[in-house]
């Protein structure tokens, strides 16, 4: 079984609680960097993301500005994330500058695909970021969006792509659209993927699903639903309390 990398940055007064929580976990290959760079491995179990999250309450009750993440099914990558390398306009009240951690990890996870020549569906678009990533890999992307503003100025921000090569519509998540896409990826809080998890029984027949937006409290009801539609979870990422997942079917 893949193991669950684990990468922290801590204070360096908080080591010893940290090696204490570490070794509760059974955590091994403990290495630390320049006092308070942290990496370590935990063995696979199908808890495992709700013990890292035990983890980060632990530390949230003890120690100020730290971060942690963890990952299972994803190389670990550089952490803390290199920033996003395009240059994205994002207008005030419009999610999607790269910084929150649920689109930090949905970057992560694209990256890690094989996107060129696929067709990529972005749902909940914002500043259009994720679908400019997928674009930048080779896809095919449609992107939708509920609000106008926003759906603008992701519109903006992709006209420096061929433009045969990407729409922005403004619907509710994946209503109205015809036709099946190889990767659909979305954004968007637990409520709204449930509400869009029959629609992507017609929309993605066949491919993966990337998906962020949730707490990792709500793990067990999200997978609970993704099971439930057939969609096999082939990896995750945790970041401060935050989850992304890859499914796939
Ligand atoms: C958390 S933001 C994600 C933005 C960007 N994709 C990112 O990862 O940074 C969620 C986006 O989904 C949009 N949204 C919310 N509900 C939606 C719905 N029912 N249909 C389409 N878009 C929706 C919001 O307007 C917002 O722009």
């Amino acid at each position: 079984m893949k193991p669950v990398h684990l990468c922290a940055l801590l204070p360096p007064e908080a080591e010893t609680y940290f090696k204490q929580l570490l070794s509760w976990l059974h955590a091994r290959y403990v290495q630390t960097f320049n006092g308070n760079h942290w990496r370590a491995t935990l063995p696979f179990s199908s808890e495992a993301l709700l013990q890292v999250n035990w983890l980060c309450e632990k530390l949230r009750e003890q120690v100020h500005g730290f971060s942690l993440y963890a990952s299972w099914g994803v190389p670990a990558p550089d952490f803390p994330f290199a920033p996003f390398p395009f240059n994205l306009h994002v207008e005030t009240g419009i999610f999607g500058t790269g910084k929150h951690p649920t689109t930090q990890m949905c970057l992560t996870a694209l990256q890690h695909l094989p996107l060129k020549g696929k067709w990529v569906l972005d749902i909940g678009t914002g500043s259009g970021i994720l679908a400019a990533a997928a674009l930048s890999q080779g896809a095919k992307v449609v992107a939708t969006e509920i609000s106008f503003t926003a759906a603008k100025q992701a519109h903006k921000n992709l006209s420096v792509y061929e433009s045969s090569s990407w729409a922005v519509i403004v619907c509710d998540l994946a209503s109205g659209l015809r036709g099946t896409f190889d990767v659909v990826v979305c954004n968007i809080s637990s409520e709204a993927l449930l509400c869009l998890l029959p629609d992507l029984d017609r929309i993605l027949p066949v491919g993966k699903l990337v998906a962020s937006g949730w707490m990792a409290s709500e793990w067990r009801t999200v997978r609970k639903f993704l099971n439930s539609h057939g969609l096999r979870l082939s990896s995750w990422q945790f970041l401060n309390g935050w989850m992304a997942v890859v499914a796939d079917r």
